[in-house]
């Protein structure tokens, strides 16, 4: 069974189809990226599995589970984390409060069943101080723990926005655009980071990037849309060569 599985899934705005048509399989443990052009329904597939989004037409399945329409909050607890294309730290709080909080925001518990099970809950405080001081070091920033996020390099802030979601631990992790606005040493880094992360915890990552040596060199497993379809999908090798990717999107960026 695999982890994840979308079945032709649609997204219409007020007639405009966003997405028409997005099936997709995701095995568990491995690193798939989503590619395409500007406007292609990259963003619109994560918002429909992360919950933020309920499709207008078509089928989520998590773990069997048919989670269709589920709220974010209720997909987050199920294991599916996600970041957004723009940040969305709190920037005037430092990078270790904002993975804090991220923990707190996301734990597994709901307040109530927190205090039903308050031997979990009620140690909660210096818990995620310390699981928040664990996923910055693994994201190799802990040295800027107490450092307000707003005034962290740009490549930073962004690797802080996974460690946000990372102390939740997902099984799960759709990252949108994570490489945006990075120079390439940072961008190369990220990738080091993401494969490492992905490894360590066996975790499940799909991926949208413009970048395509991020994606080329991080994925088992590309998917490439255009205007709301998959045009493509196939290991990275397969979609180097497709003739339509290249017409419709590889040719463009090259
Ligand atoms: N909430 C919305 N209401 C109306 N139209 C939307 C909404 N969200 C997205 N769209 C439209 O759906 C289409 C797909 O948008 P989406 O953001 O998914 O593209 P994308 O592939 O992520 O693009 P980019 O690479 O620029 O981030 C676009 O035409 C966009 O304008
Ligand atoms: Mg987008």
């Amino acid at each position: 069974m695999p982890l994840l599985e979308a079945k032709e899934c649609r997204m219409t705005f007020k007639g405009i189809q966003a997405v028409k048509d997005f099936s997709a399989s995701l095995e568990a443990g491995k690193i798939y990226g989503l590619i395409g052009t500007n406007g292609a329904g990259k963003t619109t597939v994560i918002n429909m599995l992360s919950g933020v989004l309920t499709p207008t037409s078509g089928h989520i399945f998590f773990e069997g589970r048919d989670i269709t329409g589920m709220k974010p909050n209720r997909v987050a607890r199920a294991g599916i984390l996600r970041t957004y294309q723009n940040l969305r730290l709190f920037g005037k709080m430092t990078a270790l409060d904002n993975v804090i909080i991220g923990a707190q925001m996301l734990a597994r518990y709901s307040f109530l069943e927190g205090l039903l099970r308050n031997k979990n809950y009620v140690q909660s405080e210096a818990y995620y101080r310390e699981k928040a001081m664990d996923v910055l070091g693994i994201m190799d920033i802990a040295r800027h723990a107490n450092t307000v996020s707003g005034s962290l390099a740009y490549g930073t802030q962004r690797r802080l926005e996974i460690a946000r979601i990372l102390v939740a631990e997902p099984k799960l992790l759709l990252l949108d655009e994570p490489a945006a606005g990075m120079n390439p040493q940072e961008s190369m880094e990220l990738v080091r980071i993401i494969r490492q992360v992905a490894a360590q915890f066996g975790l499940t990552i799909l991926l949208i990037e413009h970048d395509m040596k991020v994606i080329m060199s991080l994925c088992e497993h590309i998917y490439v849309m255009a205007t709301g379809e998959i045009i493509a999908s196939g290991a990275p090798e397969e979609i180097r060569s497709d003739h339509k990717v290249i017409a419709a999107y590889l040719g463009r960026v090259a």
